[in-house]
C-alpha cells in the first residue's frame, strides 16, 4: 500500500506547492490553489521511442492542408487544418465558438467531399437535441456526415474514436472532460493537463487534427493551466465585443503558419459570416468633416485593414487630467502624448484624452502612432483630418518619424478603399518598391509637426 499524496495546485497557471497557500508565487492569483491527488507515474514503455536519424535523411511528406471551406478561418490557421494537428479556441461565453467548429465541420465536408470517414463532435455542455437546433439554425444539412457525442469521460470518448476513426474531432470543451485515471475534478488543471495530452498522443498517433474548445477567465487568459497552450500547436482566440456583431478569430500560437493573423467575422442571425473587405465595414459609418477622426493604415498579421481611430480631448475638471483609450494601450498613448507636448506643441497638461479605435479592433502595431498623434492634435485644435486621407507611420521619442513595415500593401488598401492621399514616413517613401504605381498621392514627413501640417492643412 503506498499513501496517496496530495498537492495543492495554482487553477491558473499550474504552479504546484506541498501546501495550501493564499497567492499563487507565480503568477499572482489569489486563492487559486486546489488541492489534487496525485498519482504514481507508470513506467513508461521503452519500445516506442525512435532513434536519431540525420536531418538530411528526414524525408518531408507533402504537408497536406485541409481547406476548411471558411477561407477567414484557413487563413488564420496557415492555409488550412494540418493533419495530426491540435486546436485550441477560446474565447468569452457566448461569443460564438461552438457555432464556428459547427459550422466549419459542415463545411469542411462540403469543400473536401473525398474524405471518408465522418468527423465526430463532443459535446461536454450541451444535449444533442441543443446540438440539432444549433445546426438548424445554421441551415446545416442532415446529410453531413458529423456524429454528434455527449459525453464527458476521455475513456468513453476514445472507444467511440477508435470504433468510428473519424477524420476530424471536435471537444466542446476541454474543460468539461475528465480522465478516470485521476481523481479531480473536471477543469482542473490536472485534469485539463492530462486530457489535452492523450488528446495530443492520439493526434500524433493517427494524423487526426482534433479542436479542443476553451473557456477564458475573467482575466482573458484561458481557463486551466498554461501547459494547455503549449501542449496545442495553435491557439486561436475568438474575440469581440457582446455590444458589436463583428467577431475576431486571431492566432496566438501557431505551429504551422503566421501569428497575428486574423479572420473578421459577423454574428448573423443563421451563424457567423466572413468579412473578406473588413476595412469598408471599419469605415462604414464614418463621420465626415468633423475633428478627432483619422483612417490609420494597419496591418494584422499579412493583411492591410483601415480602421478608424476617434479622439475626444477636452479639458479637465481634475488636477490629474484622465486618459481612457478602447483598443490601444494606454502607456503607449501617454508617451505620444509627451511627445506631442514637448515637439509638437501642444499643451496637454489640463485635458483629459480619450481615444477610441471603431470596431471594436484592438491594435497594437507601432505604425499606428501616426494616427494618434494626428487624431489628438485634430480633436485638441477642433480641426477636421482633410477628406480622403489616411495615415500610418511610427513615433519616435523626438518626434521623428520612422518607417513601417508594409508600407505598400497599406497603400494599396487605402487606394483600393477609395483613399486619395497618404501621410507617412518619408523613409517609407524612398524604400517603395519602385514598380508599385500608387494611385494616390503619397506625402512623406519627417517629423509629428509636418504630419499635423499636411493631415490638418494648416
Ligand atoms: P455559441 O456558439 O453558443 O457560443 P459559445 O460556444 O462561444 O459559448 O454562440 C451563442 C451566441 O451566438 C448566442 O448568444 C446566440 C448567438 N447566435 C446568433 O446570433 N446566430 C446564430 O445563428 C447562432 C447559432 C447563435
Ligand atoms: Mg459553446
Amino acid at each position: 500500500m503506498y499513501k496517496v499524496k496530495t498537492v495543492f495546485e495554482c487553477q491558473s497557471c499550474g504552479a504546484s506547492s506541498p501546501k495550501w497557500l493564499g497567492k499563487c508565487p507565480d503568477c499572482g492569483a489569489w486563492n487559486s490553489f486546489v488541492e489534487e491527488k496525485q498519482e504514481r507515474v507508470k513506467a513508461i514503455k521503452k519500445d516506442t521511442s525512435s532513434a536519431p536519424q540525420s536531418l538530411a535523411s528526414v524525408t518531408l511528406e507533402n504537408e497536406d492542408r485541409l481547406s476548411t471551406g471558411i477561407e477567414e478561418l484557413n487563413r488564420v490557421l496557415g492555409g488550412g487544418i494540418v493533419s495530426g494537428s491540435l486546436i485550441l479556441i477560446g474565447g468569452d461565453p457566448g461569443i460564438g465558438k461552438s457555432t464556428l467548429v459547427l459550422q466549419m465541420l459542415s463545411s469542411l465536408f462540403a469543400e473536401n467531399p473525398e474524405l471518408k470517414n465522418p468527423a465526430l463532435y463532443v459535446s461536454g455542455e450541451e444535449s444533442l437535441k441543443q446540438i440539432k437546433l444549433r445546426a438548424n439554425r445554421l441551415n446545416i444539412s442532415g446529410q453531413q456526415p458529423i456524429h454528434v457525442l455527449s459525453e464527458t469521460c476521455m475513456e468513453n470518448i476514445f472507444d467511440h474514436v477508435k470504433r468510428m476513426k473519424p477524420s476530424v474531432i471536435v471537444i466542446d470543451s476541454i474543460q468539461t472532460v475528465f480522465t478516470q485515471e485521476i481523481p479531480s475534478a473536471p477543469g482542473s488543471v490536472g485534469q485539463v493537463r492530462e486530457c489535452a495530452l492523450k488528446l495530443m498522443l492520439f493526434a500524433k498517433g493517427t494524423d487526426t487534427p482534433i479542436f479542443l474548445v476553451g473557456h477564458v477567465t475573467k482575466e482573458g487568459a484561458i481557463a486551466g493551466p498554461r501547459v494547455l497552450e503549449h501542449i496545442v500547436d495553435t491557439v486561436l482566440y475568438f474575440e469581440g465585443d457582446r455590444g458589436h456583431a463583428y467577431r475576431i478569430l486571431r492566432a496566438v500560437k501557431n505551429r504551422f503558419g503566421s501569428t497575428n493573423e486574423i479572420g473578421v467575422f459577423e454574428m448573423r442571425d443563421g451563424g457567423l459570416a466572413e468579412i473578406t473587405n473588413p476595412s469598408e465595414l471599419f469605415l462604414s459609418e464614418r463621420p465626415q468633416n468633423v475633428s478627432g477622426t483619422t483612417v490609420v493604415a494597419t496591418v494584422e498579421g499579412t493583411r492591410p485593414i483601415m480602421v478608424e481611430l476617434q479622439a475626444l480631448v477636452s479639458q479637465s475638471t481634475f488636477g490629474v487630467p484622465r486618459r481612457t483609450t478602447i483598443g490601444v494601450d494606454v502607456n503607449r498613448v501617454n508617451l505620444l502624448i509627451a511627445v506631442l507636448e514637448k515637439t509638437g506643441g501642444l499643451h496637454m497638461g489640463g485635458m483629459d484624452t480619450f481615444l477610441n479605435v471603431v470596431g471594436g479592433l484592438r491594435i497594437t502595431e507601432p505604425a499606428f502612432d501616426l494616427g494618434i498623434v494626428t487624431t489628438i492634435a485634430s480633436s485638441f485644435r477642433e480641426l477636421p483630418i482633410r477628406e480622403h486621407v489616411f495615415v500610418f507611420g511610427e513615433v519616435g521619442l523626438s518626434g521623428e518619424l520612422r518607417g513601417v513595415s508594409h508600407a505598400e500593401a497599406r497603400i494599396k488598401e487605402g487606394a483600393k478603399i477609395g483613399f486619395r492621399e497618404a501621410i507617412l514616413p518619408e523613409s517609407n517613401l524612398g524604400r517603395l518598391n519602385a514598380n508599385i504605381k500608387p494611385e494616390i498621392k503619397l506625402i512623406g514627413v519627417k517629423d509629428i509637426s509636418e504630419a499635423i501640417k499636411a493631415a490638418l492643412d494648416i
